[in-house]
């Protein structure tokens, strides 16, 4: 048997649905704050990702899955989308628009070559989001404060914000040499990878898998205490606008990030479950405002965020969180006979065409295996079909919960399923408790 490489998944089943319904929300609150939907390449030039992610990162050096084309070209499979929006950003020219700032959000697989565990894959998806063209402390604040929005409207109640700043160039300068004077007596205590980063990039020796718990790394100066003045009140403002939109943080100097691109603002979300796993982080984010022009682009501040999909739907497992999956259709139309089956065809499509979830049989079965198939699939109606109701333009419907039957007009089905259905969803709706409501406006909306 083949079976599926390491580190990846299938999703399929109620696992499919679930990942169907949380992207239906993202999207869904993606529209509101009017971010638009962005595909990038599976694959990249190798050198967008050490050029826009850095040289000195973990998923640059250890993690990337490098291919040569049949061309010669050096391709990577993309480990994160931020470099991707970006090249894509500047080869469309994007900064020329007057609607500024630009906001896009993705939710896409990546690929990074990690030893694979509960919530890391080699094959992850995240859902993320960038926003181009704005340097104002607000705009931080609201990529933060939509992170959490996110997280709470799918109902996740126990997460943690943790934020920093990195500060601005002359900042994270001042804090690599402090960094560098800390480390060096104890050069010998620290591990190759990082005696390598102590000279070519010591803010990463702060995320080393290896030398975590080690005193050394406990008594490391701390990012915020070499901000300049500028960098500190730029701070402070992200986070007065964070309490005016009433976002729970907490300033937690250790979150540096793993990726090179960083300045100023830094944040990760956990999950603040006891016994969630060590994968705890769900999502991380942060300013890099040098990234634009580093690839070739004008200088552009910039901010994003990218959740790991496949770890929010454990924190949502973890959690119990009912999400409002549909595991049901709408109706099954039975029949018994050819010329009632070519009417099931027909009306199945027309009703699909209209909007309904309709199935009827394919496998010629017995009318008894029909109404089991009807009642596998969770229908809320049935329809058997019947020669001489036909022949009056009739056909007799059942709602499978109350059992009540009726005898319609073919001419009025579309307008009775409409009505009974959304009478019978206002009666769930009512059934529910107010956080799932809150859940289900964010979904529904839409259609209301
Ligand atoms: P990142 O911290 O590398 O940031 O990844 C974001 C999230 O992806 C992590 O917090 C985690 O939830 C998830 N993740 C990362 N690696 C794995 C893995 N191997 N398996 C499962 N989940 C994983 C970025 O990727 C940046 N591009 C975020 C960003 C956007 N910064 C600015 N804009």
């Amino acid at each position: 048997m083949i079976t599926k490489p390491k580190g990846t998944k299938d999703i399929y089943g109620m696992e499919a649905k679930k990942w169907q319904y949380v992207s239906k929300v993202i999207d869904e609150v993606m529209e509101k704050y009017n971010y638009d939907l962005i595909r990038t390449p599976v694959f990249e030039s190798t050198e967008l990702f050490h050029r826009g992610v850095g040289e000195t990162t973990d998923i640059v050096t250890k993690e990337t899955y490098d291919f040569t084309d049949r061309g010669g070209r050096n391709m990577t499979l993309r480990p994160e989308g931020t470099a991707g929006v970006v090249r894509s950003y500047i080869e469309n020219k994007m900064y020329g628009s007057d609607d500024k700032p630009t906001k896009l959000y993705y939710n896409m697989p990546m690929y990074r070559y990690e030893r694979p565990q509960a919530g890391r894959l080699r094959e992850l998806t995240q859902f993320g989001y960038e926003l181009i063209g704005s340097d104002d402390p607000l705009s931080d604040a609201e990529v933060i404060s939509l992170a959490v929005n996110i997280y709470k409207i799918l109902g996740l109640k126990k997460i943690k914000v943790n934020i920093n700043s990195l500060g601005d160039t002359e900042s994270r300068n001042n804090y690599r040499d402090a960094l560098v004077k800390h480390f060096k007596p104890h050069i010998d205590d620290l591990c190759d990878d990082c005696r390598e980063r102590l000279n070519k990039n010591p803010l990463r020796i702060l995320d080393c898998k290896i030398d975590c718990d080690k005193e050394v790394m406990k008594t490391a100066p701390k990012t915020i205490d070499y901000l300049n003045e500028e960098s500190k009140n730029r701070f402070e403002k992200v986070k007065e606008y964070l309490d005016v939109m009433a976002v729970e943080y907490e300033v937690n100097p250790s979150v540096v990030r793993g990726l090179d691109y960083y300045n100023h603002t830094v944040f990760e979300i956990e999950v603040n479950v006891e016994g969630f796993g060590a994968q705890n982080v769900i999502g991380g984010g942060g300013r890099y405002n040098g990234m634009i022009n580093q690839l070739g682009g004008p200088v552009t501040p910039a901010i994003g965020f990218a959740s790991g999909f496949d770890r929010l739907m454990l924190a949502l497992e973890y959690e119990n969180v009912n999400l409002l999956v549909n595991d049901s259709i709408d109706l099954f139309i039975l029949y018994v006979n050819e010329e009632e089956k070519k009417y099931a065809a027909y009306l199945t499509n027309e009703l699909r065409m209209n909007g309904f979830i309709v199935e009827t049989d394919y496998l010629n079965r017995s009318l008894k295996s029909q109404f089991k198939q009807a009642d596998r699939l969770n229908s809320k109606y049935t329809i058997v079909l019947n020669s001489c109701d036909l022949k009056r333009n009739e056909v007799k419907i059942k709602n499978n919960k109350s059992k009540q039957e009726d005898i319609i007009s073919v001419d009025a089905l579309i307008y009775y399923l409409e009505e009974k259905l959304s009478e019978d969803e206002l009666e769930i709706y009512e059934n529910t408790n107010h956080d799932l409501k809150n859940t289900q406006e964010c979904t529904h909306n839409k259609e209301e």
